[in-house]
């Protein structure tokens, strides 16, 4: 029996992803190994749970050799999204992201070396890679220019993954996707926090001038896309993997305001990131060429988005209301 392990699989890609590959491969022996920071939540997971057959939860940390040596062995998949992820945090408790996103990748990366079952070592990494794009978009081999300390810990456990391929022939994929969005997705990120802000009547704090640009990518798409990877990637290759939808934050924010119905004086400026990137693009060919493209149009994607926050209220208020890992981050970050 095929079986494939997903570390971070509580988190928001991640969770989408164990659901993604529960419909594409229903025969699969699916484990997921999750910390449970405050980032993992074990009810994103409660539709598999004693549900599908071959699936099982592993609370525990990629760092940790003994926990790693448990869930590896055996499987022919590894799809690593388990990391510190969100850029503000990393600006005040940088060691964390350094000692999952780099040491924890090493981790799972020696027992990959002595996984002989191993078709595949998808490493997760991110556009953020590539540091700030003010014109033109990232291909592959463009040189990495982190600018925070998170995308500095990615950039790190991406060029390690690669380095276990070409020293020790571990099958490793390293992907870079753009800004995901879709359901699940904690609500410290900018569309779930401004779209359960304006909810609730609560100002929206955009950065800067609003005029950054992201690129937009619906969950699913990256999850049919790292998929069709297990399958076609070829080992050693980085690919990009980016929605199309570069969008000022302003302009998605009064698109958020619209959709809910919401005047845009609610939409607050507040000071600037430190180290603000102010774009990120990708060229998205090589990928394009294995057969794949993005499907959601982001129009649709993100109605459907609002309308997942709007009917999961019991999914989101606990965490803003409720969590203390929300509130201090919060008040630390927006000073509130
Ligand atoms: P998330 O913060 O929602 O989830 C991260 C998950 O990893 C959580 O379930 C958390 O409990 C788990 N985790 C953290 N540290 C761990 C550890 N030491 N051991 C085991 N589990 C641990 O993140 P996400 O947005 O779903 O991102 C998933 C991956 O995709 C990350 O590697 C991220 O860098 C990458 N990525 C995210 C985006 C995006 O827009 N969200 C875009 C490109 C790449
Ligand atoms: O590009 C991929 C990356 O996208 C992933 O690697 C990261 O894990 C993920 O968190 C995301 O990083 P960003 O920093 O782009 O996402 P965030 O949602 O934090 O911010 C998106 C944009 O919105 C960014 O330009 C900053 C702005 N923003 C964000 C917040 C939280 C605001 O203006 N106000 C806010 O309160």
């Amino acid at each position: 029996m095929t079986s494939i392990l997903i570390t971070g699989g509580a988190g928001f890609i991640g969770s989408n992803f164990a659901h993604f590959v529960a419909r594409a491969h229903p025969d699969w022996r699916l484990v997921v190994l999750d910390k449970l920071t405050y980032a993992g939540r074990r009810e994103n997971l409660q539709d598999l749970e004693g549900r599908h057959p071959g699936f099982e939860f592993v609370q525990g940390d990629i760092a940790d050799a003994a926990v790693v040596a448990k869930v590896m062995p055996g499987c022919h998949f590894v799809v690593n999204f388990a990391a510190e992820t969100h850029v503000d945090r990393s600006l005040y408790q940088a060691g964390d992201f350094i000692q999952t996103d780099v040491y924890g990748a090493f981790v799972l990366l020696e027992e990959a070396r002595r996984t002989k079952e191993l078709k595949r070592f998808v490493q997760i990494s991110t556009d953020e890679v590539y540091g700030s794009v003010e014109t033109g978009s990232s291909v592959e081999t463009d040189p990495l220019m982190p600018r925070n300390p998170y995308s500095a810990s990615k950039a790190g456990g991406d060029r390690l993954a690669y380095s276990y391929f070409a020293t020790y022939g571990v099958p490793v994929i390293v992907t870079r996707a753009s800004n995901n969005y879709g359901p699940y997705q904690y609500p410290e990120k900018v569309i779930p926090l401004f779209v359960t802000h304006a909810i609730d009547d609560i100002p929206l704090p955009l950065y800067g001038d609003g005029m950054n640009v992201r690129d937009w990518l619906h969950v699913d798409d990256h999850c049919r896309g790292v998929d069709l990877l297990l399958e076609k990637g070829v080992p050693g290759e980085t690919y990009n993997i980016g929605g199309g939808n570069e969008v000022p934050n302003i302009e998605l924010t009064k698109r958020v305001l619209k959709l809910l119905g919401k005047p845009e004086s609610l939409i607050r400026p507040v000071t600037d990131r430190p180290g603000h990137d102010r774009r990120y693009s990708l060229s998205c060919g090589k990928l394009r060429s294995l057969g794949w493209a993005p499907r959601v149009p982001f129009e649709e994607g993100l109605k459907a988005t609002v309308d997942w926050y709007r009917e999961h209220e019991s999914w989101w208020r606990p965490i803003k209301e409720q969590s203390p890992a929300f509130k201090e981050h919060y008040q630390r970050n927006y000073k509130a």
